[in-house]
């Protein structure tokens, strides 16, 4: 069994996370997606971690071989404890390479056993960040198809 986990912080997820979960999902048996509770970027996560599942479970019901689960870990030892041997990222533009190249390397130094491996952002989303999608809609602006339909009411319930 080919088992792989899809790692991210997911506030909230977009339609590039989605393209990347899909193909990293046509290409392992199993998928796990790992939602990290911990981050304290930009004063924390719009979302709730709860809520971060959720949007995530919703938007990946239609793949079988995919489930969702928080996680607030090491990478490396939320991937040994789901027994998954990869670790899928997307890559969009250069400006990801230098933050991924240091992780992969860092994650390789804690456990050589889980591989890293890179899935390149079709053009259309090679832009498109969490952050942005946030800003977009804090301001009033369309996200639709930049995000699940889910995602989009999510976000109008939670700037209103
Ligand atoms: O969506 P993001 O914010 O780019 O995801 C970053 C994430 C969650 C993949 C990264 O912060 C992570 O792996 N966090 C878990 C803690 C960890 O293992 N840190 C060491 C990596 S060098």
């Amino acid at each position: 069994m080919n088992r792989a986990v899809v790692p991210g912080t997911f506030d909230p997820v977009t339609s590039g996370h989605l393209d990347i979960i899909e193909r990293a999902a046509a290409l392992f048996d199993e998928v796990v997606v790992g939602v990290a509770l911990s981050d304290k970027k930009n004063g924390g996560p719009l979302f709730t971690p709860e809520e971060r599942v959720a949007l995530l479970e919703g938007a990946t019901q239609h793949l079988g071989n995919v489930t969702v689960r928080p996680f607030d870990t090491l990478l490396v030892d939320f991937a040994e404890e789901v027994g998954a041997s990869v670790a899928v990222k997307g890559l969009r533009a250069v400006t990801d390479f230098e933050r991924e190249f240091q992780m992969a390397a860092l994650n390789w130094r804690l456990d050589a056993k889980i591989e890293t491996m890179f899935i390149m952002a079709v053009p259309e989303y090679m832009y498109l960040s969490s952050s942005a999608v946030k800003e977009i809609a804090r301001h009033g602006g369309s996200v639709r198809g930049l995000v699940p339909d889910e995602v989009c009411d999510a976000l109008e319930q939670k700037l209103l």
